[in-house]
């Protein structure tokens, strides 16, 4: 039977703690007196964006997207399907996309595409990962956690075929 194996500890839960308090209050500066609209992208987001969330004291309204790219494989597959759409009216608010990772760019240049198009006043990203080395679509990426090399991450939200979400730090999986 095949089993995947996970790698060694890259990034901690400490870490990221540290980190999320940091970019928090980077935001709480950038916004100051103003409301933001925190869009949380489902599934990979889903630890970070309640890190996030809880270390800005701003105005703020959270809603979440789904969308998917990647199925069941290891490779992005370039095309992004919206699985949940947004809630909230964001016409001219301050809207923050959380994402866990940008890898190709392909998810988050359609996402602020399409923020973008629903009048959004600004719309920034904010990102637990960056994998530059994986990206094809050029993106601007306003906060960044970690930039990780062109490995299989998982953990902390990340899945390889909807598993690892739940590891409490970030890791990579060994392919042979
Ligand atoms: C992953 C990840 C990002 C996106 C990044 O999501 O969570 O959203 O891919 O890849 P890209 O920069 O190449 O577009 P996925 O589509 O696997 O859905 P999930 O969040 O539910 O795991
Ligand atoms: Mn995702
Ligand atoms: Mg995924």
């Amino acid at each position: 039977m095949h089993q995947d194996t996970i790698g060694t500890v890259m990034i901690t839960q400490e870490e990221i703690n540290a980190k999320a308090a940091e970019i928090g209050q980077q935001i709480e500066k950038d916004f100051a007196g103003e409301e933001v609209v925190l869009i949380g992208i489902l599934r990979g987001a889903v630890l970070w964006m309640g890190d996030i969330m809880k270390n800005v004291n701003l105005d703020m309204v959270i809603d979440f997207m789904a969308v998917s790219s990647y199925g069941a494989s290891t490779k992005s597959s370039g095309v992004v399907k919206i699985n949940k759409d947004l809630d909230t009216n964001i016409s001219g608010k301050n809207v923050i996309i959380v994402e866990d990772i940008v890898d190709s760019g392909t998810t988050l240049n359609y996402l602020k595409a399409y923020l973008q198009n629903h009048d959004a006043k600004c719309v920034k990203i904010c990102t637990l990962l960056d994998k530059p080395e994986g990206r094809r679509v050029d993106i601007d990426v306003d906060y960044i956690g970690f930039t990780v090399d062109d490995r299989f991450i998982v953990g902390y939200g990340l899945d390889f075929d909807q598993k690892y979400r739940n590891l409490p730090y970030i890791t990579y999986l060994e392919q042979e």
